[in-house]
């Protein structure tokens, strides 16, 4: 996808547009329609072999639908990208255009509790296996989980609830040199605060539904191809994309497309076949939330870290767990990645833990309790009992997520309102749990994170 060279808040409204010839439309129409007209026999049968790339159905392509797929692989700087329904779509699609039975994914720890499942229950029951790297900083790790069936690298630029940031070079770079592409989720940082394709990312996904979106009104997900993995450098690797098709006149995808390859197989074999395909009236709210991304995303950021601040002095608060604070550890990567900010989706831990947790989550009024991430307006829940309740204690505990850590989606809303919020929460917690001797605790587990890190 080619850019000129402006910002991104000039990319993120003028992006991929195409002006509509019949009415001159600014806002380009929402095509809600399943599918096209041929205008006659020979038109059915070229738009079918491919040889007219004119619209047929909606599930195989959407005017729409392509509009947005335009505007996000510009701004991720991919070659090109596939709008899903929803960002486990997203997931599904990239793995499902990489995998087959056999095959197998190293993935860092620290990922989505869906995408968790996904790997170990659907991917898994299809005979495909996966080994998590448990501190994803560790690239010696990454290398040794190496198998000769490893096909993929996965790992999230922004985790959550840890806001742990990832090395996207040095993972990168470690499964470039197994021969396998890198596939990063960029859903909480967006492109705005990092592009992983810049730092040798092969494929991104987005939960859309999120950040992109900003309003909440829809749920969406991208898949991005960056275009540039050489799928002919190891052909038995890649069967799917080199062995000739009767369909492509018995040539291969790589054949056919080169590096686009495994982008068209991504669509035209597994999105089109498998169906997770958006409303064009879900793909407009998203294209209307993309147009303000930069704007909400820098107030979200700083929200953000203004919050991690506040709480970072309360003595009721052990930890707080977001990289943009200089204590973090993972505040160099913060620097080296998202100098715009470490995004706004982050934890802290209550010393009266799931007890005070309660009576804060219950207490707040401007925070809606929600299983959401990346709205306008400010979120937060209860991980230990919610999103990683099917975890084991000692799972929870290895991932730091303790009884009285709390996550919070900071919005856009005016930060002081927000921080009146927050104290009202910890009034709460005082009157729950009393004035726990927070700032012991705090000095204990900072002492325990310390040797924690010699360790
Ligand atoms: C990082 C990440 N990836 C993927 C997903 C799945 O997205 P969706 O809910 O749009 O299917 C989520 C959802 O919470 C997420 O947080």
């Amino acid at each position: 996808m080619s850019h000129d060279g402006h910002g991104f808040s000039t990319e993120q409204v003028h992006g991929g547009f195409r002006p509509d010839a019949d009415h001159g439309a600014r806002v380009p129409a929402v095509h809600m329609t399943s599918g096209f007209l041929f205008e006659d026999f020979d038109q059915a049968r070229d738009r079918f072999a491919g040889t007219d790339d004119g619209y047929t159905y909606t599930r195989l392509g959407n005017p729409t639908n392509a509009d947005v797929e335009r505007r996000i692989a510009l701004l991720e700087r991919g070659a090109e990208a596939i709008l899903v329904a929803s960002g486990q779509a997203a997931v599904t699609v990239a793995f499902l255009g990489l995998l087959q039975t056999g095959d197998h994914v190293v993935s860092a720890q620290s990922i989505y509790e869906g995408t968790r499942g996904l790997l170990l229950q659907n991917l898994g029951r299809l005979g495909i296996e996966v080994d998590f790297v448990a501190d994803a900083r560790d690239l010696d790790a990454w290398a040794a989980a190496v198998r000769p069936n490893t096909k993929a690298f996965f790992a999230e630029t922004i985790p959550n609830p840890k806001n742990d940031v990832l090395d996207i070079t040095g993972v990168a770079a470690t499964a470039h040199r197994a021969g396998v592409p890198l596939v990063v989720d960029n859903t909480l940082a967006t492109p705005y605060l990092v592009r992983p394709v810049e730092h040798g990312a092969d494929v991104v996904v987005h939960s859309a539904s999120k950040f992109l979106s900003g309003h909440g009104s829809g749920l969406g997900g991208v898949v991005v191809d960056a275009g540039t993995f050489d799928w002919s450098a190891a052909p038995e690797r890649w069967t799917h994309l080199t062995t000739p098709e009767h369909a492509l006149g018995g040539r291969s995808y790589v054949d056919v497309h080169g590096p686009r390859a495994w982008v068209v197989y991504a669509r035209d074999v597994i999105a089109s076949r498998i169906g997770p395909t958006p409303s064009p009236f879900n793909a407009f709210l998203l294209r209307q939330g993309i147009e303000t991304l930069s704007l909400r995303v820098e107030r979200h950021c700083a929200n953000a870290l203004a919050v991690a601040t506040w709480l970072d002095q309360q003595p009721e608060v052990t930890s707080v767990d977001h990289a943009g604070l200089a204590s973090s550890p993972y505040h160099d990567l913060a620097q080296r990645y998202l100098p715009r900010g470490a995004g706004s989706v982050f934890a802290f831990t209550l010393a009266g833990g799931e007890p005070a947790a309660r009576a804060f989550i219950d207490a707040v009024e401007l925070f809606s309790r929600m299983t959401h991430l990346g709205d306008v307006r400010s979120l937060v829940l209860h991980p230990a009992t919610t999103t990683h309740a099917g975890r084991t204690p000692a799972e929870r505990a290895a991932q730091g997520i303790d009884d009285g850590l709390v996550r919070l989606s900071v919005g856009i809303e005016d930060v002081a309102d927000l921080l009146r919020d927050l104290e009202r929460g910890f009034a709460a917690v005082r009157r729950a749990v009393g004035s726990t001797a927070g700032r012991e605790a705090r000095g204990a587990s900072a002492t325990d994170r310390a040797a924690t890190q010699v360790a």
